[in-house]
């Protein structure tokens, strides 16, 4: 189906922090890539002018994967800056005024999801959503019910059909790459169920802590910073049925089943901890209970997938920076051949830092002691350049309209109704020293043979 391209791109929020750190960097990108050609206006209640939006976006540029002097003159042609307080229609006048007669802008609200209804409202009364794309940042609420009521809020003004939720993970090539390769060789299909599969885990480990925005997570938490979102967008292309079509709607339609299979997680199938030191974090409550690492398990009740148990765990301040997937192969039987407890294959895909793809399988010592061990088998690719970072792809593909990459909201609910009991249950928190893979408490929640830590190797 052909869609509309946007004819032009109003980002709220453009002083702030999300606009320094990712979209300037791939406004950038898009412009020297010729995707943007349209008219681009900042939004934000700052009190500054269009010099200083671009003195800010220059700084952006620099630190932040450096600046191309000719995109960057293109780039300043296109921005356009509004200053002025959400709540007042002047600034949505100003809006309209700077569209300029563009018939299908973009709205990109890179602001706090408490300003939505706001914004919203004003876009419709100044005409400025007629024709309009929406697109927003995750998270999507902060449970199901306010989820919903986002949604209401959106769907006063924009069709679901032109609504973008933004889920970078979803535009990492890695995770492309993920169905692509389960859907493209036919050894992974026949293996790729509960017959061959004894248990899937996913680990996304970040050495780092909350970086200067402890009032945002605090407010979170890993689970609905990462695990509701990312992490189940990442186990659905793990374990989702091969679309019948190459179209949107055909591929978010498999994930919702995947997320309608599973239950509800139980306060014993969650471990939460707070790393020594959160507590001193700029903006996080002295008394908080945010986890800052979380580990659960779960099961997806479906036919290919049912008594496979799927891990997932995810944390600041771990020993690495590393998101990887492990799914371990049932073991072979011990024969009268081969006697003994055989080792166990396992399938690895590493998101990042790289792009990982890896089968440990059994070869015979070459020590002649006729024992065997585990060899792995590598495929990697490293970020090359030129490669289209997420934000890039995500803003990409919603000027154009193609939605394969964003979260419908029947899959944000399901998404909530599967964590949101056990995040109101408040289930203990348990301390962890930085730099560990979390607290001792967690072993509660160990996949059958452990853990597999991710360990990197320098890039070559
Ligand atoms: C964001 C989370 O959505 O994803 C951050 O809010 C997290 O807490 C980040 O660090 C990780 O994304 P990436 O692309 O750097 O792995």
């Amino acid at each position: 189906m052909t869609q509309t391209h946007s004819d032009a791109l109003v980002f709220f929020g453009a002083t702030g922090d999300l606009a320094y750190k990712k979209i300037f960097p791939s406004l950038q990108s898009m412009v020297k890539r010729g995707t943007l050609t349209v008219p681009i206006i900042g939004v934000a209640k700052a009190g500054w002018n269009l010099d200083q939006l671009k003195a800010r976006a220059q700084d952006s540029l620099r630190e932040h994967g450096g600046l191309d002097p000719a995109a960057w003159e293109k780039l300043c042609s296109l921005l356009r800056y509004v200053d002025g307080d959400y709540a007042d229609p002047a600034t949505f006048t100003a809006v309209k005024t700077a569209l300029a007669g563009a018939q299908h802008p973009a709205h990109y609200l890179a602001i706090p999801p408490s300003l939505f209804e706001e914004v919203v409202d004003q876009l419709v009364h100044s005409g400025a959503a007629k024709g309009a794309r929406m697109i927003v940042e995750k998270p999507f609420g902060h449970d199901l019910a306010s989820a919903e009521e986002l949604d209401r809020i959106l769907l006063k003004a924009f069709p679901e059909s032109s609504i973008f939720r933004i889920d970078h993970y979803l535009a990492k090539g890695p995770v492309q790459n993920m169905m692509s390769f389960r859907f493209s060789n036919s050894f992974m299909e026949p293996l790729w169920n509960r017959n061959h599969i004894e248990s899937v885990q996913i680990t996304m480990a970040e050495d780092f802590g909350v970086q200067g925005r402890g009032s945002f997570y605090d407010q979170t938490g890993t689970v609905r910073d990462v695990i509701q979102n990312h992490l189940f967008q990442l186990m659905c292309n793990l374990t989702m049925e091969s679309p019948a079509r190459n179209d949107s709607e055909s591929i978010r339609d498999e994930k919702v089943k995947v997320l309608k299979a599973i239950s509800p997680i139980q306060p014993a199938d969650l471990v939460r901890g707070q790393f020594h030191g959160y507590l001193d974090e700029k903006g996080v409550a002295p008394d908080s209970k945010t986890e800052t690492y979380a580990a659960l398990r779960l099961n997806i009740q479906s036919w290919r997938w049912a008594g496979v148990p799927f891990y997932i765990r995810a944390g600041k301040n771990l020993p690495v920076t590393c998101t990887e997937v492990v799914a371990r192969l049932r073991r072979p039987p011990a024969t009268k051949y081969m006697e003994g407890e055989l080792p166990q294959n396992q399938i690895r895909f590493r998101i990042s830092p790289d792009m990982t793809i890896s089968m440990c399988v059994s070869v015979l010592s070459d020590d002649g002691s006729g024992g065997r061990e585990l060899e792995e088998l590598i495929a990697t690719r490293h970020p090359q350049p030129d490669n289209m970072e997420p934000y890039e792809r995500v803003l990409t593909d919603a000027m154009s309209g193609d939605e394969s990459l964003f979260a419908r909201q029947d899959y944000v609910e399901e998404a909530w109704r599967i964590v949101d009991p056990v995040l109101k249950a408040s289930t203990p928190i348990f301390p962890y020293a930085p730099q560990t893979w979390g607290p001792k408490e967690a072993e509660s929640i160990t996949p059958p043979g452990g853990w597999s830590d991710p360990v990197l190797t320098p890039t070559p």
